[in-house]
Formats: structure tokens, C-alpha cells, sequence
């Protein structure tokens, strides 16, 4: 399977249902028509997700969904979004496991794991984010290990890596969050995304090579030339950068131009 590149602008519950449709519209309006060597995707608020996905409709954007809930059945299940709902509206990517969920609403790798089986058995693609708080590498790569081992270790989700896209974003380079530590450079993005395919390759049965791995933190107009020239830098998750759709739109064009179009 070949590495899929993709940047999604990720809207966390930050604009309303009004503020999403024009942002979309303007979004829509700002993106190539041609095809272009990359996805790029939004994910709104879930009240917001039918309504964008509508005004993309004609455009080559595509809506990404923030969360989903695991059991194949859908039913009692209060507040959730059900993978059934997903695949109808043609929602075909889903987040799963963004730090914020694991910290706010105590989400664990089990359950990851349960929700990623769920996506790639609903057809849905996955994006599994993974994310540390260290300093030390060495304390990072234990952390990344334990989300690595603890979401796709099980022998099934080990095998089928290549149909999943792994977001590594640090804790403290995500804006809401950032510490004093200044943010990565494009080389040290680089390298620490060379951990987490060395991880991967330790902890699971796919060739990391054929992994989609993606950094989120901070990633704006201002660096994303700078991430996206590196190599094995597959693309971005972009949370502030996203909600003014000229900043969003400079960093799908610094994908175009890395990337170039077909
Ligand atoms: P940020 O958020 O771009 O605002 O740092 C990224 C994320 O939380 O996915």
C-alpha cells in the first residue's frame, strides 16, 4: 500500500455551526480544482460535520470526523457518534485517540485499539494520534512505545498498520499547550518521527516504511514549508493554524508545493 500524504485542519470544538460553513465555503472556494498529490481535509465539531462535508461536496476537500464510538451496534450509547452514522454520511477518516481525548474523556489504548478495529472494519480510514509530554528521549520513547504497543499491538491491528495514518503530535508543541520549549525545527520533526517508525517497526508486524506518519503541534504557515520538505514528514494534523481559513489555505499550498500536483 503506498504512503498517503494528508493535512487536516482539526476545528476542535472551536467555531460554531455558522463560523464552520463559512469557514468551509471560503476553504472551498481558496482550494484547486485540479487534482493535487495529497489529501486535505477538515475535521469539525461533530454538530458541524454534515454541514461541511455538504459544502465540500463539489471540491476536492474532505471531511474528517474527530471521534467515533466502537460497538458495532449502534444504540444506547448516549452522546456518541456510531461508525454506522459515519459510513452513511460518507465520512471516510476518522481521529482516533488525540491526546486531548485521552487526557479530557480518560480515553485508553484498549479503547483506541477498539476504535481503530471498528474504522478499518466500517471502511473508515483511521488517523491514530500518539503524543508524549517529555523531554528526555528516552522517557518519550516509552511513553510512544506503551500508546504504540497498547493501541495496535493485538495481532490483527499489528499486521494492518499500512491502512492506518499515525499522527505524532507532542503534547507541549500543541499551541493550546505549548511549553517554554521553543518548537521543533523541520530536521528535529524529522527525526522524531524517525523514533516513532523505529517504534512501530518493535512493536507491530507492518513495514514502518509503509506507514502514512504525520506531526500535529503548532504547525502554521510560518514552518510548514520547512515540515513538509523533510522527507518522511507525510503531512500535518492542524488545529490553530485551521480556524482562519487563509492560514489553513497557505498550508495546503506549502503541501502543493512540497508535493506538488499531478
Ligand atoms: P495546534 O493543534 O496546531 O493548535 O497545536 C494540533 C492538534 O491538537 O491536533
Amino acid at each position: 500500500m503506498e504512503r498517503q500524504r494528508i493535512i487536516v485542519g482539526v476545528w476542535k470544538d472551536r467555531l460554531t455551526p455558522v463560523e464552520s460553513r463559512e469557514a468551509a465555503q471560503i476553504l472551498a472556494q481558496g482550494f484547486p480544482s485540479g487534482s493535487v498529490s495529497y489529501i486535505a481535509g477538515i475535521a469539525p465539531a461533530v454538530i458541524s460535520t454534515l454541514s461541511v462535508r455538504d459544502v465540500f461536496r463539489d471540491s476536492a476537500l474532505v471531511t474528517v470526523a474527530q471521534d467515533v464510538h466502537w460497538p458495532a451496534d449502534s444504540g444506547s450509547y448516549i452522546g456518541s457518534t456510531s461508525l454506522a452514522m459515519l459510513t452513511e454520511s460518507k465520512i471516510s477518516y476518522c481521529m482516533v485517540g488525540h491526546s486531548e481525548r485521552r487526557r479530557f474523556f480518560h480515553e485508553t489504548n484498549e479503547e483506541v485499539a477498539l476504535k481503530l478495529k471498528g474504522c478499518l472494519d466500517s471502511g473508515i480510514k483511521p488517523i491514530l494520534c500518539i503524543g508524549d509530554s517529555e523531554n528526555d528521549p528516552d522517557a518519550r520513547a516509552a511513553v510512544l512505545s506503551d500508546q504504540i504497543q497498547g493501541s495496535l499491538g493485538d495481532s490483527e491491528l499489528s499486521a494492518r498498520v499500512d491502512e492506518i495514518i499515525v499522527a505524532y503530535e507532542p503534547v507541549w508543541a500543541i499551541s493550546t499547550w505549548r511549553s517554554e520549549r521553543g518548537l521543533p525545527t523541520g530536521s528535529e520533526v524529522a527525526e522524531m518521527l524517525a523514533l516513532v517508525r523505529e517504534i512501530l517497526e518493535q512493536n507491530t508486524k507492518t513495514d514502518p516504511a509503509k506507514v502514512s506518519v504525520l506531526f500535529g503541534g503548532s504547525v502554521a504557515p510560518e514552518n510548514a514549508d520547512d515540515y513538509f520538505s523533510q522527507p518522511d514528514v507525510d503531512g500535518a494534523l492542524v488545529g490553530g493554524a485551521s480556524l482562519k481559513p487563509e492560514s489553513m489555505t497557505a498550508v495546503f499550498r506549502a503541501g502543493e508545493s512540497a508535493w506538488g500536483g499531478d
